[in-house]
C-alpha cells in the first residue's frame, strides 16, 4: 500500500514508518521538521517538508497518490496548549480537517488517527479503571479537547463523505527517539539523567500511575489498523498501572543506579491515575502489548546510554 506518514519524522510516526517499510509498504513523510528530525528517516524514505495546514499538501497527495494516510504530525505538547490553545487548534484541529478534506478528495481509502488516552479521558473515577473506550471523555486541556474534536469531525467524514477510519488512542508512549523536551517523557528524561549518573528528580510524589506502552508496540498497532477497526476508537494501551516511582526503580535496575530520586513540587492539572483497557484493542485489531516494561526500559536505556 501506499502509505502517507504525517508527523514521521517525529519519535512514535518514525518508528511507525520503519514499521510499514519492514512490511513492503510503500512510505512517504510529511513533515515541518518543528519538533521532528530527518535524522530519525532512513535516507531514502521520501519527506515532503511541508506545513499540514498549508495549501501546498495537496501537491503532495496529487503526487504520492497515498490510499492510507497516517496521521501522527501534531502539537504534542500540553503545557503549551495551555499557554497557546489557539496555536494547538489551529495545527491539531484546523491541519488535520486539511487532511481529511484532502483525504476525501483524493481517493483515501484509510485514515488512521493519533488520539491520546492520556488526554481525553482527564481524571477519570478511580472505579472505571482501567478506562474503556464507553468512559466519559473529559479532557482537561486544550491538547485534549483537539484530540476529541477530530474525533468528531471523523465521524462526520466517515457518515457524510465516506471515509473510512481507525482512531488509536494512545497511553503514555516511550521508547528510543523520544524527545526529553517532550511532555511526558518521563522514561527519556530519567534514561538520559541516569545514564549521565546525575540527580534524578520526581515532580510530586511519584505515586501518580500511567499505562506505559513501548514504542515497538505502538507501530504494529499501525500495521494492525490497515487492515481493521474501521470507524472506531480503540485505546492502545496495556492495561498495567504503573507509577512513576516505579519507573525509576526498573530503569535504576537496568542502568545500575544507585543513588535514590529527588522528589520536586507536583505539577498542576497533573492527573493523578490513568490506565487504558486494551480488551477493544485484542478483539477488534488483534492487538496486544508484547513488550515487558523490563524489556522495554533496556531497549529505551541502551539508545540513551549509546548517546543516540
Ligand atoms: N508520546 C506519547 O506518549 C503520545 C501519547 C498520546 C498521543 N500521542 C500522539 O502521537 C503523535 C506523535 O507524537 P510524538 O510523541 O511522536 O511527538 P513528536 O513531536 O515527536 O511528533 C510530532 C511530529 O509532528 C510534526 N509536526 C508538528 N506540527 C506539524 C505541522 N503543523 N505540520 C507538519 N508536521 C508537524 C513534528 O515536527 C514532529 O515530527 C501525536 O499526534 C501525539 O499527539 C503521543
Amino acid at each position: 500500500m501506499r502509505i502517507l506518514v504525517t508527523g514521521g519524522a517525529g519519535f512514535i510516526g518514525s518508528h511507525v514508518v520503519d514499521g510499514f517499510k519492514a512490511e513492503n509498504h510503500e512510505v512517504a513523510v510529511v513533515d515541518d521538521l518543528s519538533a521532528g528530525n530527518r535524522a530519525n528517516l532512513d535516507p531514502a524514505i521520501k519527506l515532503y517538508q511541508c506545513d499540514i495546514r498549508d495549501d501546498a499538501l495537496e501537491a503532495v497527495f496529487r503526487e504520492f497518490k497515498p490510499e492510507v494516510v497516517d496521521h501522527h504530525a501534531a502539537q504534542s505538547n500540553v503545557p503549551a496548549s495551555v499557554s497557546n490553545p489557539v496555536h494547538d487548534a489551529s495545527v491539531n484541529v484546523l491541519g488535520t480537517l486539511n487532511l481529511l478534506r484532502l483525504s476525501a478528495t483524493h481517493g483515501v481509502k484509510k485514515f488512521i488517527y493519533v488520539s491520546s488516552g492520556g488526554a481525553m479521558y482527564g481524571e477519570p473515577d478511580p472505579t472505571d479503571l482501567p478506562v474503556k473506550e464507553t468512559a466519559p471523555v473529559r479532557p482537561l486541556s486544550p491538547y485534549g479537547a483537539s484530540k476529541q474534536a477530530v474525533e468528531a469531525w471523523l465521524g462526520v467524514y466517515h457518515r457524510t463523505f465516506g471515509l473510512d477510519y481507525t482512531v488509536l488512542r494512545y497511553a503514555n508512549i516511550y521508547g528510543p527517539r523520544q524527545s526529553i523536551r517532550e511532555e511526558g517523557a518521563v522514561v527519556a528524561v530519567f534514561a538520559t539523567r541516569m545514564a549521565a549518573d546525575q540527580p534524578v528528580t520526581i515532580d510530586g510524589t511519584g505515586q501518580q500511575t500511567r499505562d506505559f506502552v513501548y514504542v515497538g508496540d505502538c507501530v504494529t498497532a499501525n500495521v494492525a489498523a490497515l487492515e481493521r477497526g474501521s470507524g472506531m476508537s480503540v485505546n492502545i494501551g496495556t492495561g498495567r498501572e504503573t507509577s512513576i516511582r516505579d519507573i525509576f526503580e526498573a530503569m535504576a535496575e537496568v542502568a545500575g543506579y544507585s543513588h535514590q530520586p529527588n522528589f520536586g513540587p507536583g505539577r498542576t492539572g497533573d492527573v493523578v491515575r490513568i490506565v487504558l483497557d486494551p480488551s477493544l484493542a485484542k478483539r477488534e485489531l488483534n492487538w496486544e502489548a508484547k513488550t515487558g516494561l523490563h524489556d522495554g526500559l533496556a531497549k529505551t536505556y541502551a539508545y540513551f546510554r549509546n548517546g543516540r
